[in-house]
């Protein structure tokens, strides 16, 4: 791939601090940004919620405080805008907790917000005085409404996903993975193969597993060593399908 993408290299994720990393990105080299940022929320303390055994979940994942939390949303929302293509796309997850933060950042940055995606899954966290949280909201944002990838691949292609959340019994694991579909129904209406897509906060790397699988290009970051690494494996273990 000969595409400039400055000290780093496509098809390859890196270890690091997104906020310093995404820096060196050159402007306009990404086509597709699907991420999962941290939601400042305590996720110790949600470890061995999901009906998980504890000991199979690595530990270390990195939390943004809830005071730091809008000035972090800036900050790589800001870089988000200034790495895309003219007629790149974004699709971040939050929380609700933080979703004002995530909104007005958007707007601030430039981008315009398409879809007020909710993605339903199946299980919550368990409360006694309140409802059950079972959906993360995924906001699809564009730089320019006049040129950006929206493939039509369903007839009616609706803004609310039911898609479950997928359990590895007995496996490492990290504390939250988006489902492989889910990202795989994201590539499939808004990227080609060939396009880059990038992911700021890899998690356990379901964003680079996937866009191997249907041979899109890939860059990432992921600040905790254990989960870069965990990621790393899932590449190694992924060969293009599609
Ligand atoms: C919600 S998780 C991503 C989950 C991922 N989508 C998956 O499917 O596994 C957010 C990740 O961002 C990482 N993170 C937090 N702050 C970061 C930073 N400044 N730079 C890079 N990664 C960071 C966390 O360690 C965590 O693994």
């Amino acid at each position: 791939m000969s595409r400039d993408l400055g000290p780093f290299e496509a098809d390859r994720i890196y270890q690091g601090d997104a906020l310093e990393m995404m820096d060196a990105i050159p402007s306009g080299s990404v086509d597709l940004i699907v991420t999962d940022p941290p939601f400042a929320i305590d996720f110790r303390a949600q470890r061995m919620n999901y009906n998980r055994t504890g000991r199979h979940v690595l530990d270390g994942y990195r939390e943004v405080l809830p005071d730091d939390y809008a000035e972090f949303t800036r900050c790589w929302i800001d870089e988000a805008f200034r790495v895309l293509s003219g007629s790149g796309s974004l699709y971040v997850f939050s929380g609700w907790n933080c979703l004002k933060d995530v909104l007005c950042c958007l707007d601030d940055a430039g981008f315009i917000t398409l879809n007020h995606i909710i993605w339903k899954y199946q299980f919550g966290v368990f409360t006694r005085k309140k409802f059950v949280t079972s959906h993360y909201h995924i906001l699809y944002a564009i730089k320019n409404p006049r040129r950006y990838t929206f493939n039509k691949v369903e007839h009616y292609p609706e803004d609310v996903w039911v898609i479950n959340r997928e359990y590895w019994k007995g496996k490492r694991k990290t504390p939250t993975k988006l489902p492989l579909e889910l990202v795989r129904k994201i590539l499939r209406f808004s990227s080609n193969p060939g396009d880059l897509v990038f992911d700021p906060f890899l998690g356990s790397g379901t964003v680079p597993v996937v866009s191997r699988e249907m041979r899109r290009h890939f860059l990432g970051f992921e600040i905790v060593p254990e989960y870069f690494e965990f990621a790393e494996q899932r590449l190694r273990e992924t060969l293009p399908r599609e």
